[in-house]
């Protein structure tokens, strides 16, 4: 079976790769609808992969060498030497192409960028990809202007040719975010989580640790193995209880703070404590690591373009409005497209697979921009397992069938689907259990929720197709 697979892989490799051969070697004229892709991460591969499929004559652009994107290791990346994945590799893939089964559920950024090699060659998706190519401007020439003869298209870094669609899958984590202090007189070593890589320079120091969220996590149980004392600034930490209960799984030499409003010269720095008010500590810190996120940044789009808001840096939500489905550009929604910008729930390659077969369906014109206006709207910071679901029926033409929407919290500005109203399918209520069950286990051992191993139990047919999982604990350790 096995073998069976491999062979029609390798069949299916050579044919794309004999197809890119005759239509560089012969003149011809390409009536395929064009559409460039920014980016070779997950995002790029997934969508220039349905895309082609699909009968598009795709481009991939891509700054690196080779495929991957954040994955890649190396001065460009934001990658740690230790890093591991963080929701298990159940339901961290694309639907179709499971990791190796002899991995454990949580894994070593390699083997993920593994799989994503993995991917790029099975589904011959190199021959697409321009490497090394940086896009430093993509603007839209409308109609009857500029070489556009009879529609409009996209034109990448100036070049002649246009391209009728184009999807934007740079990633959202390049740009480090640093918030605004009221004081920062600090001197010392500051850098950010990006380009943090191992704990060594911080052996013996005290560090002070910005941002409650992943890097953050990641780096404080990291250094407290090297430093002496280990500050973790956190926004909820402000919260006493948050604090005790967190503080309480901790490495002793780990202390908790509030919101982090600015670090003196000296090394004091100022949080809110627990009752709302500034403090200064009167402690000193010799070096700070701002984990505190990453800002969405698009910088071949001109400011005059208008495409992307101006408050957006400080407040996604302005970008997020300009969208529909946090993928279709309101002002050119069947024709610029965006992959990878919402955190989803139960996996971002899955989310990003849907995504790509939704822009699919809209830009064979199986969906007006009037049905995707009327569709639902989801929070970006966290878009629920119905989010999924809802693009998976867009690209099967099933969309009219989702559950009418409701205000979500009484909101007028954030609108849901019903998610008790929708039966979700059973394989995004399995990644919608496991991302739950990742996110509580993680609560409850912070330090080695890693050391789980999930097996998922899949029974399947017609009407009664359900899918369900096991789990099995760190040995010395009964949850
Ligand atoms: C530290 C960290 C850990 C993470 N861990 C996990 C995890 O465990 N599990 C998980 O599911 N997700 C994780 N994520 C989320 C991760 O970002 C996604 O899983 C996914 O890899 C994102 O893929 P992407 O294609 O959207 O972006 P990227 O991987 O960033 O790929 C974007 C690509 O676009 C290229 N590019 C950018 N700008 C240009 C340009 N102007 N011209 C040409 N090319 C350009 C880049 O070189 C890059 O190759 C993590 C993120 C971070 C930051
Ligand atoms: N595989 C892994 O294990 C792993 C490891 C690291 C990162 N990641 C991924 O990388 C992505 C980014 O994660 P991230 O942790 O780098 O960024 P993030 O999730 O955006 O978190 C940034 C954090 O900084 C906090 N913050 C901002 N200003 C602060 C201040 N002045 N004082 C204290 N805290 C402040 C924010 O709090 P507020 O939100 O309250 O403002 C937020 O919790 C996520 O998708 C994550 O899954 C994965």
């Amino acid at each position: 079976m096995e073998e069976e697979e491999r062979t029609s892989q390798t069949a299916a490799s050579a044919r794309h790769s004999i197809l890119a051969l005759v239509a560089q070697s012969i003149d011809v004229i390409d009536h395929r609808k064009s559409v460039a892709v920014i980016g070779a991460g997950a995002g790029g591969l997934v969508a220039a992969r349905h895309l082609r499929d699909a009968g598009f004559a795709v481009r991939v652009l891509e700054s690196l060498g080779q495929v991957g994107g954040i994955w890649v290791y190396g001065d460009r990346s934001v990658m740690y030497d230790s890093l591991s994945t963080n929701i298990p590799k159940e339901i961290m893939g694309f639907s179709d192409v499971p990791f190796d089964p002899s991995l454990p559920s949580f894994i070593k950024h390699t083997d993920v960028l593994s799989y994503l090699q993995a991917y790029a060659d099975r589904f011959a998706l190199r021959d697409s990809i321009a490497f090394n190519t940086t896009v430093h401007s993509a603007e839209y020439v409308a109609a009857g202007r500029e070489g556009a003869a009879v529609e409009g298209g996209w034109r990448i870094n100036g070049e002649e040719r246009l391209y009728d669609a184009l999807v934007v899958a740079n990633g959202r984590y390049n740009k480090p975010r640093y918030p605004r202090l009221i004081k920062m007189g600090f001197r010392g070593p500051s850098t950010h989580s990006k380009y943090y890589r191992e704990p060594s320079a911080y052996a013996n120091q005290r560090v002070l640790v910005v941002g409650g969220s992943w890097s953050g996590s990641d780096l404080v149980w990291e250094l407290s193995s090297v430093a002496t004392t280990v500050v973790w600034s956190g926004t909820q930490f402000t919260d006493a209880d948050t604090a005790a209960d967190l503080a309480a799984k901790l490495p002793a030499n780990v202390r908790l703070v509030g919101r982090t409003e600015g670090v003196e010269e000296d090394g004091r720095y100022i949080s809110v404590g627990s009752d709302g008010r500034l403090v200064t500590s009167t402690d000193t810190i010799d070096a700070v690591i701002w984990a505190t996120g990453y800002t969405y940044d698009f910088p071949f789009f001109a400011p005059g373009s208008g495409l992307i808001p101006s408050g957006t840096a400080d407040d996604p939500q302005c970008l997020f409005d300009a969208l529909h489905l946090h993928v279709f550009h309101k002002s050119h929604p069947a024709s610029l497209f965006f992959v990878g910008l919402p955190f989803g729930t139960g996996g971002f390659f899955f989310c990003m697979e849907v995504q790509a077969k939704a822009i699919i369906a809209v830009l064979k014109g199986q969906v007006s921009h009037a049905e995707l206006a009327a569709l639902p709207r989801f929070p970006h910071h966290y878009t629920p397992a119905c989010y999924c679901a809802l693009l998976e029926m867009i690209a099967q033409g099933r969309h009219e069938s989702f559950p009418h929407t409701h205000s979500h919290n009484g909101s007028s500005e954030i609108i849901t689907a019903d998610p008790d109203a929708l039966q979700l399918p059973p394989h995004i209520l399995l990644r919608k259990h496991l991302h739950m069950d990742t996110t509580l286990s993680r609560k409850r051992l912070p330090g080695r929720y890693r050391e789980r191993n999930y097996h998922i139990v899949m029974r399947e047919g017609g009407e009664g197709e359900m899918m369900a999982w096991q789990v099995t604990e760190p040995v010395d350790r009964v949850v």
